[in-house]
């Protein structure tokens, strides 16, 4: 791990570049994890983002650790005190007191962890949950698995049979690109979606030929632009050709849509035609991801996904904490939570649209400043974490490599002062840097 300005990778580089790679006879044999090491080091890209994390150690702000954080989403790196942009806990849940409270009423009862597989044994809380999770989404059944990646790696396979066509947007987290290559080797066809678009959509599939079953897979709000897919134009399409859609909807859930029900709800009006997953990490604040289904479709999955059958359950104390959120969402202070982040948005795009700041997103939590350049991306970040405000660089792989954006996530418990103190610190990083806005195209000299 890291702290700004640190990285641990120089001594490593620095005896790779000394020689050639092959050990002279002369040379002690290496030992314990050493070879490994050096072998996955010399691969090209491997070597590439060691330079250049060494290169940049001073520019980057990866694998932050951070010493304090507070109520108010302020957090202190090295002894430097900034505000938190880089949290996916939308509405502030991880610091309240009834999902607190649930937590610590949980653990003295039902332990730290069940410590079993769901299919053998659980604690009564998961079926509370999942009850709760379906009531609230005006679903017949949830399904709740340790984290979203584990539901697509388990569920994207378990959803597709031999003969079955999977369509995977290529803007899809990373999670659904792994679960796709599980159920192309366990059979499916798997085709790339290059965009989200219902035409493009038709010919994709109509070239992909005769299939059995049809799935298409996407993203609610993309995880890094915030951007959120035409879901309604694309679910009439697959279904027109017999399909249906999987959306993981991660970043919406909580946030998006009526009553925080997601991208899909929002789009579609039920969710009674689309398999959901949502998150209980991000707006939730607790752990784990879930996916809608009925009763009968449930007990199928149960028998057909690996990663709950052969992994770990969510602990006690956070099912206890994930139907506390519920209670939250289903009563009135929800709405002062959710009017609270809303108003926060708003401020911040009001904002950046008055600087000419161009950015994807606000249509849910996550607001993305177009920078485009890879360094440019890395120091508009690090200025503006030395002038207080924490946000995420997002680089390539995350995006592509000319498409570097400043990933701001807002908060219902961001103080109004830093929400403007934010715009404040974006309009002088942008100015200094000479940042591409809507009246300043040109962005290097
Ligand atoms: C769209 C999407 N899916 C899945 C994940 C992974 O979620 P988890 O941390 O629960 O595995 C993320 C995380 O950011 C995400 O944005």
């Amino acid at each position: 791990m890291t702290k700004v300005g640190q990285v641990t990778v120089g001594s490593l580089l620095q005896r790779l570049s000394s020689g050639t790679g092959r050990r002279s006879a002369a040379a002690p044999a290496a030992e314990g994890l050493e070879p490994l090491t050096e072998r996955l080091s010399r691969n090209k890209v491997t070597r590439i983002a060691l330079s250049f994390l060494d290169a940049n150690a001073g520019l980057h702000l990866k694998d932050l650790l951070f010493d304090a954080t507070s109520d108010d989403r302020r957090v202190v790196v090295d002894g430097h005190s900034v505000w938190n942009f880089g949290s996916d806990s939308f509405l502030g849940l991880d610091r309240h007191p009834r999902v607190h409270e649930a937590i610590a009423a949980a653990l003295p009862e039902w332990g730290a962890h069940n410590g079993a597989s769901r299919a053998f044994s659980s604690p009564v809380l998961v079926d509370e949950a999942e009850e709760k999770l379906a009531a609230w989404l005006g679903v017949p059944d949830t399904f709740i698995f340790p984290s979203v990646t584990l539901a697509n790696v388990g569920l994207l396979p378990a959803i597709t049979q031999p003969g079955d066509l999977l369509v995977v947007d290529r803007e899809s987290h990373d999670s659904v690109h792994q679960g796709a290559r599980l159920a192309a080797a366990h059979g499916a066809r798997v085709v790339e979606l290059t965009e989200p678009d219902p035409a493009a959509l038709e010919r994709v599939v109509a070239r992909a030929g005769s299939h059995k079953g049809l799935v298409l897979a996407i993203d609610g709000v993309y995880s890094m632009s915030g951007r959120m897919p035409p879901l309604a134009e694309l679910d009439a399409t697959i279904r027109k050709l017999g399909g249906i859609m999987y959306v993981d909807d991660a970043h919406g859930t909580g946030v998006v849509g009526p009553r925080g029900r997601g991208a899909a709800a929002e789009a579609l009006g039920t969710l009674d035609n689309v398999l959901m997953v949502g998150s209980l990490s991000k707006a939730f604040s607790c752990l784990g991801g879930f996916v809608t289904c009925t009763p009968e479709l449930k007990t199928i999955l149960k028998i057909r996904s690996s990663t709950f059958i052969f992994g770990g359950p969510v602990p006690p104390p956070y099912l206890a904490a994930i139907s506390a959120v519920c209670d939250i969402i289903m009563s009135p202070e929800y709405d002062d939570l959710l009017g609270g982040l809303r108003s926060r948005i708003s401020r911040f795009t009001d904002g950046l649209d008055a600087l000419g700041v161009e950015y994807h997103g606000g249509g849910s939590a996550i607001i993305s400043l177009k920078v485009g350049d890879l360094e440019q991306t890395f120091a508009a970040g690090r200025a503006l974490f030395d002038r207080g405000f924490y946000a995420q660089s997002a680089t390539y792989p995350a995006v592509p490599i000319h498409g570097g954006l400043l990933r701001v996530q807002i908060n219902a418990n961001h103080p109004l002062e830093a929400v403007d103190g934010l715009l404040a610190a974006v309009e002088q990083v942008w100015k200094d840097l000479r940042l591409p806005t809507r009246r300043r195209a040109v962005t290097k000299s």
